[in-house]
């Protein structure tokens, strides 16, 4: 017997991973992990599968028919880089080795350059919907050659999450596309959980509703525009009790955010390519704050406002938040997909970002049926310079700027903390301006860097005499 597919790294993600394949029809499945323990309990517990169990490295390449198929599934990180260099000691030109792991995308670049010169094919490949997802149907965001894309589309798209009888998976684009498609996948993931958690947070001060009472407010959301998974989840985080202590499990859980660096990688990426995902960024910091628990006792007693938040009506209140959230999520996408339009143009990818939009409809943890709405914008232009300029959004953010304005000055005269919120409505406000204040910090770069500029009535890069005369002269662009 032979299998056409092989997983290794048989941790809960590859377990899983492993056994979604098995469940689809023409797929046999081998298996690998480094302690073989871990590949008999796999083997033995799901018998169903049919798995072929391999305990060297050598015995998991005879097992696999040609091109021989394996997807790694380990921590990202240098373990990826063991598991690389054996299975390239046991696979030939034309066989594939995928990497489903987050893996950094540049690491990814450097992985496929190596492994190409072997003649075998390397596809760092972006795998969400966490365990669930695995299991029953991820969103995959698979990047690598074109060969590799003929034999893995078809067994992804087996494997997929189904959205609107579509699968969830599409060929990004070469090398990194795929990796760097899941590390901005996961940024507007954090972005989105922040957005929500500063609603959950205006709403609980501001109404005195119960976590349980904000559980329903979120169901009642997850009916309309809003509708997500990580809207639907957050109702049921909010309804759970705690069992020993009969409170709500929402004021258990410690207060401090973690994170395993992706949402971090989003914003260093875009900073390096000057995209603003001030968002994205806002989230990621916000998390890191959350976690610094000796510098938050310290500030405890740091002056606040003398006015708490006030609020006469409960409902327009929480529909004003629903409509900032809105907003804020729209402007919140609209730079992730900025950061991958601008990836893929420093990186050569090249990258549908229609495609990617349906992708992430299912499966993922980001999923929603605002993604369509996404499709339909890049559908209709496929070259839009700013997501959140297509018809569909200009008539959402229209219909929510008011509220929005009032949640983000609501909340800061309040003294409570909304970053997500203001810095998306700051974003917005600074992409609508005619004109920007950048005129005088090119003022003052001239004045003490000499820096130049450049005039909006004439052509040229200028720099003033500013110790001098003050004349103005025509100058060598510096930028
Ligand atoms: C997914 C998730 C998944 C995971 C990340 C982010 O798409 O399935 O994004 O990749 O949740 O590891 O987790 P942190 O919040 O720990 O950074």
């Amino acid at each position: 017997k032979t299998a056409n597919i092989g997983v290794v790294g048989l941790a809960v993600m590859g377990s899983n991973l492993a056994r979604n394949l098995a469940s689809r029809e023409g797929n046999t499945v081998a298996v690998y992990n480094r302690s073989h323990d871990k590949t008999e309990h796999l083997v033995s517990t799901h018998p169903e599968a049919g798995f072929i169990s391999t305990s060297t490295y050598e015995e998991f390449a005879a097992s696999l028919s040609q091109p021989r198929t394996a997807i790694i599934m380990v921590k990202a990180g240098r373990g990826t880089d063991a598991v690389i260099e054996e299975l390239v000691k046991v696979f030939e030109p034309g066989d594939i080795i995928v990497d489903g792991g987050n893996a950094l995308f540049t690491d990814t670049i450097r992985r496929e350059k190596a492994v190409r010169e072997t003649g075998i094919n390397f596809v760092g490949m972006g795998v969400s919907g966490g365990e669930e997802g695995a299991l029953l149907g991820p969103s995959i965001m698979p990047g690598g050659s074109d060969e590799s894309w003929v034999t893995l589309g078809p067994i992804l798209k087996s494997i997929a999450a189904i959205a609107e009888g579509e699968p969830c998976v599409t060929h990004i684009g070469h090398d990194g596309a795929g990796h760097f498609v899941k590390m901005v996948h996961n940024g507007i993931e954090y972005a989105d959980m922040q957005l929500i958690a500063e609603a959950y947070d205006l709403i609980r001060r501001g109404t005195n509703k119960s976590p349980a009472e904000i559980a329903d407010v979120f169901a009642e959301w997850n009916g309309g525009e809003l509708e997500s998974y990580l809207i639907e989840i957050t109702a049921e985080v909010l309804r759970q009790v705690d069992a020993d202590t009969n409170k709500p499990l929402v004021d258990i859980i410690l207060d401090q955010a973690g994170a395993k660096g992706t949402g971090a990688w989003t914003v260093q990426t875009a900073l390096d390519l000057g995209v603003p995902v001030s968002g994205i960024a806002e989230a990621t910091f916000a998390r890191s704050l959350s976690s610094h628990a000796e510098q938050r006792a310290v500030s405890r007693d740091l002056p606040g406002p003398a006015q708490a938040l006030t609020v006469d009506d409960a409902d327009s209140f929480i529909e004003d938040v629903r409509l900032a959230l809105f907003a804020s999520k729209i402007v919140a996408y609209s730079q992730g997909f900025d950061e991958i339009r601008a990836g893929a143009s420093a990186y050569g990818w090249n990258i549908d970002l229609g495609a990617v939009s349906k992708i992430w409809r299912g499966g993922c943890i980001i999923r929603a049926q605002f993604l369509n709405r996404i499709a339909d914008a890049y559908r209709d232009a496929v070259e839009l310079p700013v997501l959140l300029t297509a018809p569909y959004f200009v008539e959402a953010l229209g219909r929510a700027q008011d509220a929005w304005r009032r949640i983000v000055s609501i909340s800061a005269a309040a003294g409570l903390p909304a970053p997500a919120f203001s810095s998306s409505l700051a974003y917005y406000d600074g992409l609508r301006a005619e004109r920007l204040p950048a005129a005088l910090i090119q003022g003052q770069r001239d004045f003490f860097g000499a820096h130049t500029y450049k005039r909006i009535d004439k052509e040229g890069t200028f720099h003033t005499l500013w110790s001098g005369d003050r004349t103005e002269i025509e100058a060598e662009d510096t930028h």
